[in-house]
């Protein structure tokens, strides 16, 4: 009994003394595949965005049909890189509307026109990739902005202690001078989120001029990374109720994005060790 108040407390957000979603934190540890899940009520995705000033979230009228035909465990890689890069395409330009604009006098066929348009070059954006799966943002990323450099840092998680590690990165030397778009598919737990974000200010970058995409986050995720880094921006296409914490995916989730995206599994088959 004593346990249940504790955990409906711990629900409400009553135990740190700040409002938080979560609309389902049982079993968060069990992998049941036949377990069906709610996603965030729009009330809950308004009072998360409420928390965090410097979160977005895409409109789900936007996105839910495209995220609806990723997750599916059926699709082929043809369907499944389809639709992710048609996401990944919504979130550039999401993040294009994010960055300061520039406003000037210009031409067209018919008269003049107050212009608006991104105060920087190409060449001053730099995308970083958190490898693997961040370079699945490339494809689109570089459709939309042409001239960006690719920053690629690697950190990958010990099976054993489930921590972050670092292991390479190559960045472009001037790197704190340029508005920087980090991308990894997902933010489960946060872990190496925030170890790039770390590695990012360690070169000078101004939290300021990061802003983070990924296509499905959760609440832990982004209550670690906003902790640490309240500055930045972070755009996300869904907010996913349950992150299963031992093996530190998101449900109902997208499974493994990366074996997915570049085909290093087949179809049909459930990769995710339990
Ligand atoms: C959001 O980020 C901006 C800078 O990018 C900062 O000035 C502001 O304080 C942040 N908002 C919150 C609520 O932390």
């Amino acid at each position: 009994m004593l346990k249940n108040i504790t955990k409906l407390a711990f629900c409400l957000g009553l135990v740190n003394g700040t409002f938080v979603v979560c609309s389902q934190q049982k079993n968060n540890n069990v992998l049941n595949r036949n377990e069906q899940y709610n996603f965030l009520s729009e009330n809950e995705l308004h009072n998360l965005m409420k928390k965090h000033k410097n979160l977005s979230i895409l409109n789900r009228k936007q996105t839910e049909h495209i995220l609806s035909l990723i997750r599916d465990t059926n699709a082929d890689i043809v369907s499944f890189r389809k639709n992710a890069d048609r996401l990944i395409r919504i979130l550039m330009e999401q993040a294009l509307c994010q960055i300061e604009k520039k406003k000037y006098v210009k031409q067209s066929p018919l008269g003049l026109y107050e212009a608006n348009e991104v105060k920087y070059d190409d060449e001053e954006i730099c995308i970083v990739s958190i490898l693997r799966s961040g370079n699945a943002f490339l494809n689109e990323g570089l459709k939309v902005i042409c001239g960006a450099s690719i920053g690629q840092i690697l950190i990958q998680r010990n099976e054993e202690t489930s921590m972050p590690k670092y292991y390479f990165e190559k960045l472009p030397e001037d790197i704190n001078q340029q508005q920087i778009i980090l991308v990894d598919p997902m933010l489960a737990s946060g872990g190496s989120a925030s170890m790039a974000l770390q590695l990012l200010l360690n070169k000078g970058v101004k939290q300021e001029n990061i802003i983070f995409l990924t296509l499905v986050s959760c609440e832990q995720g982004l209550n670690k990374v906003f902790q640490q880094f309240p500055n930045i921006k972070i755009i996300t296409a869904q907010v996913d109720p349950i992150l299963l914490k031992d093996i530190n995916y998101l449900a109902p989730g997208i499974g493994d994005f990366g074996d997915r995206y570049f085909g290093t599994i087949k179809k049909n088959t459930h990769p995710i060790k339990v």
